[in-house]
This record gives structure tokens, C-alpha cells and sequence, in this order.
């Protein structure tokens, strides 16, 4: 498979679509198989190498000497390839490499280690309580994404940057505006513009009224080396973005996933299984599943194929993480088992909330099954509208109804 030509050749076809509602396209077995780095079109109009096995997706992932995450935002799904190799925005740390990645992350690290994290179990158990309470004061069908999935993370996100309750509602109509391909880029622009300013204002507040939240303690910390206004208001987007679409995701379609798995759902009340059974669903899910991106910054060979500087790469977790070589039975869904799966990414920009992530999940999920009882999909399985066009996969709205709710 090794290329010498001086030039690599234009793609001549596009990136696998058509997911098969927990299953990513067949056409990423047929790929893994025979063609595991292949050159592709992205939707947004360039090239890319599409990755799919997991080896070769740990290799790209952990080789930052090799792949810049300067272009680490979905762009290439987006359809903004304008924004390819600009400059990245401050303190979105996902988009910068080597020392000036580590300032922040080693900054960040703290705040989101298992101790911490920990330490916000009272507050995900209150708030996964309340919005259960308030489904049983409901009758009739009820959007779970919207009752339960986007409310949970977007409470805890909030408690973690000291944002206050009123004001709540309007970061996460723009986070969800940000995300949503449906929307017209210009919509989704000014969406991304608001969201800038509402957290200027909070950062702004912070340096003048400090609380007990991650933004307070970075901006009093001393350091050689202080974050800036500009990084903590870029920080914060980041923060919510990554932090509260994907767990409302995993909430909704794992719920889904659950329902029409009910052996693995019924072992969700078993302590040992629930070790195990957030990071198999986060596998099994890959809810981050178009592929995340690099740029290749010299010319670098993976399992045979040459890729030249310059040249960006998608590794597809969601192709990787269904890798037989990895995992016997990948297509499975069993709750019990463990592996090193990619599902949170790999290398130096592996997930800094994987710990709150599994938290929240772990919290959500069984207290849902455990006194929804009877909880069911209202919504015929081929009218459920999954986000296949968005950069993080889920459900748009599931429909659900129940038989009682017990304490
Ligand atoms: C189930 C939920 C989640 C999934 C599946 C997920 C997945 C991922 C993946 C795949 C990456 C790596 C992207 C890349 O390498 O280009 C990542 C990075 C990141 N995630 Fe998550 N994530 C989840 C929840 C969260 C939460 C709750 C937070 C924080 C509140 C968070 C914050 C971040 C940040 C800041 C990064 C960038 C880290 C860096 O560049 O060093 N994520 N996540």
C-alpha cells in the first residue's frame, strides 16, 4: 500500500455514511478489512485519510510529534474549511499542540481528576433525582433528550464554572445551535457569537466577584504563567460544548440502546457491572463518530501508507472501537466487559472529562431504570430522528412513556 508518487491523488469518493441506529456503516468493516487508511472527500469539499482500524487509530492519536491538532475542531464536517490551519482560538485547548497544550492541561488536569470529580457525586445525584421527580408529575408521552439528557450535564457543567441558575437556559440554546448541522451556517455563526459573549460576561464577573468554581481558582492560582481573560472565556466554550452534548447524547441513545437491550439493561442495579458498563456503552455508542482530526506535520507512514505533511487524517473512533483485532464480538454490547476502547479518544488529548462523564452516566442511567418502571420508546423505531448530521451522534427527540415512577 505504500505510495511514491510525488503528488497523493485526489479522492475520487466520499466518507461512509448511513449509520445503522447503534451501528456505524457496514462499509467500515469492508475498509478495516481492505482498505484501512483510504483517502476520502470530506462533506466539507477536501481530502482526508479516513483511519479505521484501532491500531493504526492509537498510532495517528499518539503520535503528537507527527499530528497537529491545529485543526482538531469538526471543520471538516462542519463544511468552515476556511477555518482550516487559522489560528486557534485562545483556550480552546483541543486545538493547540506540545508545551502550549500541556500549560492548560496540566492547569485543567486537577480540576477534572477522580478525587474531584468525586467530590460532585451529591450534586449529580440531586439533580438526576429532581428531574426523575419531575417526570412523575408528568403524564403522557415526554422527550427524554429534553427532560432528562440535557438538563443533567448541563446543571453539572454549570455548577463547575459558577454559572448562575437564571442564566442557564441561554448557554444551552447556544451550545445546541453551535452543533446542530440542520441549522444554516450563518444561524449557527451567530449562535457561536452569543455564546462568546454570555461567557465574557461570566469570565468578566469571575475576576470581579471570585466563588468556589474552576474559573475562580484559575484565575486566582499564582503561576509563572496566569491564563488570560481571552483563554478562560475560550476554555469555558470548549468546556460546555464538549462537556454537555455528548453526556445529553449518551444519556438519550444509551438509553435507547438499554431499552432494546433489555438483558443488559437488567443488570444495570449491579454495583460490579456498573465498573464496567458506563465505558462498554461510551465503546459500544461512539457517539464521536465522524472521525476526529489531525494534520500531519512531516511526512509520516502508518501501517503502510505514506501520508504527507500537510496532509490531514480522521481517525474514526466509532470504525475502531467495532475492531474485531481489538475486540472479539465488538458488535456486541456487553455490559460486563472491559477493554481500552477509544471512545474517549486517545493520547495527549484524550478526554480531560472522561472521569465526570462516567460519573454522570453512572448516576443517570440506573436511577432511570431503577424507578422508571415499565419506561418505554412511544415513537416508532423508523421515525426516531438520530443526529447523523451532527458532529456528536445521538437522538434529536425520544419519545417515552412509563407505567409508574418510585421513589
Ligand atoms: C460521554 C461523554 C463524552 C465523550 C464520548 C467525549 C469524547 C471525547 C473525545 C473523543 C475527545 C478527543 C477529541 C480529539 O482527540 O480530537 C474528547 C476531548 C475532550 N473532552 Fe470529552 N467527551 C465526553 C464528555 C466530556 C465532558 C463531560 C467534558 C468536560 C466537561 C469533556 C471535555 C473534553 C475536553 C476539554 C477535551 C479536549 C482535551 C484536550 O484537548 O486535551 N468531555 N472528548
Amino acid at each position: 500500500m505504500t505510495s511514491d508518487t510525488s503528488t497523493t491523488p485526489l479522492a475520487n469518493r466520499g466518507m461512509p455514511s448511513g449509520r445503522c441506529p447503534f451501528d456505524p456503516s457496514a462499509e467500515y468493516e469492508q475498509l478495516r478489512e481492505h482498505e484501512p487508511i483510504v483517502r476520502v472527500r470530506a462533506p466539507a469539499g477536501f481530502d482526508v485519510w479516513l483511519v479505521t482500524r484501532y491500531e493504526d487509530a492509537r498510532v495517528v492519536l499518539g503520535d503528537g510529534e507527527s499530528f497537529s491538532n491545529v485543526d482538531a475542531s469538526s471543520s471538516h464536517l462542519m463544511g468552515d474549511k476556511d477555518d482550516l490551519g487559522g489560528t486557534p482560538p485562545p483556550g480552546v485547548l483541543l486545538r493547540y499542540d506540545g508545551d502550549e497544550h500541556a500549560r492548560l492541561r496540566l492547569r485543567l488536569a486537577r480540576e477534572f481528576m477522580v478525587k474531584r470529580i468525586a467530590k460532585l457525586e451529591p450534586f449529580v445525584r440531586e439533580v438526576v433525582t429532581s428531574h426523575i421527580d419531575q417526570l412523575a408529575e408528568q403524564s403522557g408521552p415526554v422527550d427524554l433528550y429534553r427532560a432528562f439528557g440535557l438538563p443533567v450535564p448541563a446543571l453539572v457543567i454549570g455548577e463547575i464554572l459558577g454559572v448562575a441558575e437564571e442564566d442557564r437556559e441561554e448557554f444551552e440554546r447556544a451550545t445546541a445551535a453551535q452543533v446542530d448541522l440542520s441549522i444554516p451556517l450563518e444561524e449557527r455563526q451567530a449562535a457561536a457569537a452569543a455564546s462568546a459573549g454570555f461567557f465574557a460576561g461570566l469570565v468578566r464577573s469571575k475576576f470581579e466577584n471570585p466563588g468556589d468554581d474552576l474559573l475562580s481558582r484559575l484565575i486566582l492560582e499564582p503561576s509563572e504563567s496566569p491564563v488570560t481573560f481571552e483563554e478562560l472565556v475560550g476554555l469555558s466554550i470548549l468546556l460546555l460544548a464538549a462537556g454537555h452534548d455528548t453526556t445529553a447524547n449518551m444519556i438519550t441513545l444509551g438509553t435507547h440502546a438499554l431499552l432494546q437491550h433489555p438483558d443488559q439493561a437488567a443488570k444495570l442495579q449491579d454495583e460490579h457491572v456498573m465498573d464496567t458498563a458506563v465505558d462498554e456503552m461510551i465503546r459500544y455508542l461512539s457517539i464521536v463518530h465522524n472521525g476526529v482530526l489531525r494534520k500531519a506535520v512531516r511526512d509520516v507512514t502508518v501501517n503502510g501508507q505514506q501520508i504527507r505533511a500537510g496532509e490531514h487524517v480522521a481517525v474514526v473512533l466509532e470504525s475502531a472501537n467495532r475492531d474485531t483485532d481489538f475486540l472479539p464480538d465488538a458488535d456486541q454490547l456487553e455490559l460486563e466487559r472491559r477493554s481500552a476502547h477509544v471512545g474517549f479518544g486517545y493520547g495527549a488529548h484524550q478526554c480531560l472529562g472522561q472521569h465526570l462523564a462516567r460519573l454522570e452516566l453512572r448516576i443517570a442511567l440506573p436511577e432511570l431504570f431503577r424507578r422508571v418502571k415499565g419506561l418505554r420508546v412511544v415513537t416508532p423505531e423508523g421515525e426516531i430522528p438520530f443526529k447523523d448530521d451532527m458532529l456528536v451522534y445521538g437522538i434529536r427527540e425520544l419519545m417515552v412513556e412509563w407505567d409508574e415512577v418510585v421513589a
